[in-house]
């Protein structure tokens, strides 16, 4: 059986560094590689209705900017199908399917869901709704079984995506597990795929705090230009401790160096920080005392501007060819349609849901009428 790769983002933002760091530039790598046999990268805009039902507006805005941050990050059309959830159907028709399979305490254990019902004020943490938020949309309480048929839809091996989906990813392994005993082999169990850099799971925002959210004003952008990036990274929340340039510093915490972590490569320091041979080193001298935040600041900014500057310029030529990327959308529905029509109709042979098609049936049940 082959290797198939297939991961996706909500449409509710532009992406960010922390989406870099996080999948992104690993699925380029993955699509050069091409150690693989099919690889897909879709736009989960069902998804984001789930949470943005009276926003359809910022959804269908969306959907462009995040098709031309996977462009511009230099995922490759013709490497890797490209599309959006919403123009699959059979999606739906296997979550109606798999939702039998799942219960209602299940769902209600899934971690992710818990604390987006939070965080996005449906329910305070007593589960409580009236007073609070406008409750939970039944939309987004099932929209783990969802994702099992995106994932499931495409037979999916490997899904790479950040740590927080681990629980979507384990429950969509049970869903398989239940519908394969249920009905028959026809689904493949998915293995997650995490960044094999530490740093790279959780990137902070630039205020330190644990994650970059569009709501907090914490993310830098994909689309930011280098003015913007400056400004961030100068502003950029560091050791409150470390005050003057001889004070001792602190790396844990310490955003700078978060970030540094995610992003220096090899021949960075050469280029752009000759005089320390590597991170250790340039951690070693801030813990030490004597090396002030501008200094590292600015070798962030050097390093990031290094890898945002070939994602620029790949942005600017697809934005000036708009209708081509809806068509690159298009095409990878189409092709991705295909896929998943072929998926469907394995589950519902499977699940004996194929009257017309089962000549036996119907001459059985023939028989019984007619002796
Ligand atoms: N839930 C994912 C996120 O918020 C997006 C997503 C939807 C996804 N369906 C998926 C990711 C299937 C991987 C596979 O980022």
């Amino acid at each position: 059986m082959g290797r198939i790769i297939l991961t996706g983002d909500r449409p509710t933002g532009k992406l960010h560094l922390g989406h870099y760091v996080g999948s992104l530039r690993n699925r380029v790598v993955l699509q050069n590689e091409g150690n693989y046999d099919r690889m897909f990268v879709f736009i989960a805009d069902v998804q984001a209705l789930t949470d943005n039902a009276a926003n359809p507006e910022k959804v269908r805005q969306n959907i462009i900017e995040v098709a031309l941050d996977y462009l511009s990050c230099g995922l490759d059309p013709s490497k890797v199908t490209i599309f959006i959830q919403s123009m699959i159907p059979e999606l739906h028709e296997m979550t109606q399917f798999f939702s039998n399979l799942v219960t209602v305490a299940r769902l209600q254990r899934n971690p992710t869901v818990k604390t987006e019902i939070r965080m996005r004020g449906f329910q305070d943490e007593n589960g409580q709704e009236a007073a609070f938020g406008s409750g939970v949309p039944v939309g987004f309480f099932t929209y783990p079984i969802s994702q099992a048929a995106d994932i499931c839809a495409f037979k999916a091996t490997t899904v790479p995506v950040g740590e927080d989906q681990e629980p979507m990813l384990e429950q969509c392994r049970e869903i398989v597990r239940s519908f394969n005993s249920t009905y028959g082999e026809v689904l493949v169990e998915p293995d997650i795929l995490l960044p094999s850099n530490l740093a790279c799971r959780r990137l902070p925002g630039t205020d330190g705090k644990a994650k970059m959210s569009k709501s907090l004003g914490n993310c830098i952008y994909l689309s930011d230009d280098p003015k913007e990036v400056e400004r961030k990274v100068k502003s950029m929340f560091t050791d409150p401790g470390h005050l003057k340039v001889e004070d001792p510093g602190k790396i844990e915490g310490n955003t700078v160096f978060s970030y540094l972590d995610a992003f220096v490569e090899e021949g960075d320091f050469e280029r752009f920080l000759p005089e320390y041979p590597n991170l250790d080193a340039l951690k070693d001298h801030y813990r030490r005392g004597g090396l002030g935040d501008m200094k590292c600041k600015k070798f962030l900014l050097a390093v990031l501007q290094d890898r945002l500057e070939p994602i620029r310029e790949r942005r600017h030529t697809f934005e000036q060819d708009i209708p081509g990327v809806y068509d690159i959308l298009r095409k990878g529905s189409e092709a991705a349609r295909e896929v998943a029509a072929k998926t469907l109709h394995e589950m519902k042979a499977a699940m004996r849901i194929n009257y017309f098609e089962d000549e036996a049936l119907i001459a059985s049940q023939s028989k019984k009428y007619n002796g």
